[in-house]
Order: C-alpha cells, then sequence, then structure tokens
C-alpha cells in the first residue's frame, strides 16, 4: 500500500513500511549512511543517517535513524538541519575514534565540518579503518555462509572468524563482505589463482572461454550445491556469457 508523507518540504509517496533512508534517498536527498545495505535487515549502528521525524497528531520533533525507521502516512520528515548536523557531527567523531584513517570517514569529517578529535583514538584494533558496523557478518549470513561473527563488547568489540579462530573455517572466498564494507577495510589479496581471505587462501575458478577469474572454486560449488546444478555450469564469465547468448541469437541455425 502506497502512503504520503513530507519529505524537506515535498510531498512524496511511498510504499509503507519501506525504510525512510531508502525513500529519502529515492527522493534526491543526500543522507550519510554507513552501516545500511538494502539486502540485510537494519541495526542502526554507525548513527549517521539521523533525520527529524514528526507524526501526524504529534506536535513534538523526534530525531531518529532513518535506516530503520518505516514509512507511514503523514509523516512530515526533515534530512538536513542544524539539530541533525550536530548530531551527526558527534556521532562522525566516535567513528573517527575506531577509524581515524578510514577514507570514507575523513571526507565525511570534512562534508559536516568535524575538524576536531575530542576522543583519543583506539590504536589496537585487529582490523585497521572498520567501524564494527557488522555489515560483513550480516552479508555473509544473509548468503548463508555464516562464516563471521561480531564478538566482545565496547573496546574490545571484535568481527571476524567466530570463536577467536584466525581462519573462518566455513568461508568460501565469495568477497561478498568486501563489496558490503563500508570503509574498504577487509584485507582481501587475489593473485591469478589463488584468493587469500579471513585466514584462508582459495583456488580461484577461471573462465573456460577467456581465463578470466570468476570466483573461488569453493564459492562456485557452494552456488552450485544451492542451486542442485552440476558445478560446470559456473565456468563461464558473465561476460563470456552474454556474448554467448549474444552469439547463439545472432546464428542463423537458431
Ligand atoms: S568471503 Fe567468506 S566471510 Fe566474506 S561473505 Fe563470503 S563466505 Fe562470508
Ligand atoms: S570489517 Fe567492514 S563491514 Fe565488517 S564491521 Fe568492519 S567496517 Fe563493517
Ligand atoms: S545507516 Fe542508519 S544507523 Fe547506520
Amino acid at each position: 500500500m502506497d502512503v504520503e508523507l513530507i519529505i524537506d518540504d515535498v510531498p512524496v509517496t511511498a510504499a509503507a513500511g519501506a525504510s525512510l533512508l531508502d525513500v529519502a534517498r529515492c527522493a534526491g536527498r543526500d543522507v550519510p549512511a554507513l552501516c545500511h545495505h538494502e539486502a540485510v535487515p537494519a541495526i542502526a549502528s554507525c548513527r549517521l543517517c539521523l533525520i527529524e521525524v514528526r507524526r501526524p497528531g504529534r506536535d513534538w520533533v523526534q530525531l531518529t535513524t532513518s535506516c530503520d525507521y518505516p514509512v507511514s502516512a503523514g509523516l512530515v520528515v526533515v534530512t538536513n538541519s542544524p539539530r541533525i548536523r550536530k548530531h551527526r557531527g558527534m556521532n562522525l567523531e566516535l567513528l573517527l575514534r575506531r577509524a581515524p584513517d578510514a577514507p570514507v570517514l575523513r571526507q565525511l569529517a570534512t562534508q559536516f565540518g568535524v575538524t576536531r578529535a575530542r576522543f583519543a583514538p583506539v590504536t589496537d584494533a585487529p582490523l585497521p579503518d572498520c567501524i564494527l558496523c557488522e555489515l560483513c557478518v550480516r552479508v555473509c549470513c544473509a548468503l548463508d555462509y555464516n562464516a563471521l561473527a561480531a564478538t566482545g563488547r565496547g573496546h574490545d568489540k571484535r568481527v571476524g572468524p567466530p570463536f577467536g579462530r584466525t581462519a573462518a573455517k566455513d568461508c568460501v572466498g565469495c568477497g561478498s563482505c568486501v563489496e558490503a564494507c563500508p570503509t574498504a577495510c577487509i584485507p582481501m589479496a587475489d593473485t591469478a589463482t589463488t584468493r587469500t581471505i579471513w585466514g584462508r587462501t582459495f583456488e580461484l575458478l577461471t573462465c573456460v572461454r577467456c581465463g578470466r577469474p570468476i570466483t573461488t572454486k569453493a564459492h562456485a560449488a557452494a552456488m552450485a550445491a544451492g542451486a542442485d546444478l552440476p558445478v560446470k555450469s559456473t565456468d563461464l564469465c558473465e561476460v563470456c556469457k552474454a556474448r554467448l547468448t549474444s552469439e547463439r541469437l545472432a546464428s542463423p541455425r537458431r
């Protein structure tokens, strides 16, 4: 069901229950968000996507995170105000404490005019630039590999292989956590034939037509098993699959 709301004085129509962050961004609003990924449930950990919301029938304005706020009829939303910028700046300072050199945070600090560092930086983080958003854990879990976990609390919180292991035993080397990581801090090293990530080294599967690496053999096997397909069905890269389709469509024998 569609509902009407107001975002920054502009009437907007959106699906009821959609995330206010997604709706605001679709409406062209620039709302910073580091721990959000549309494929996994929100946990609202970075606190950068703050907005102001007034619900119908209420005369007070709530400052809240937008990634986990479901859209409903009659909301009046503001995505940028002195109050929002003040709190975003404070939350950014807290993130900078964990990852003072992360380029994405430095860029946001410039955007929000955060010049001071009131909080002493954490210097012994096992994964420099990690903001503990858990996107890697949540994405891996959504893919059903469950190779990572968040452990500890406060200063001792960590993400990585569970139970303090040095290698992620259930990892298949798909690289989805690397793609999802907002600060690009997960080390993944590819050679022509191997991929090393989370303490494991995997053999790469290469395209039978062009020789480009496609993914790891472990990932291809896991995908084929999940779809009940022979592993051979994944032995062409996306470019060669598209070319093969075009060739077949253009063939006079079709
Ligand atoms: S590379 Fe490993 S840890 Fe990362 S999402 Fe894939 S299976 Fe999970
Ligand atoms: S490694 Fe990246 S995705 Fe995982 S918690 Fe840290 S910042 Fe988030
Ligand atoms: S994106 Fe909403 S709290 Fe991080």
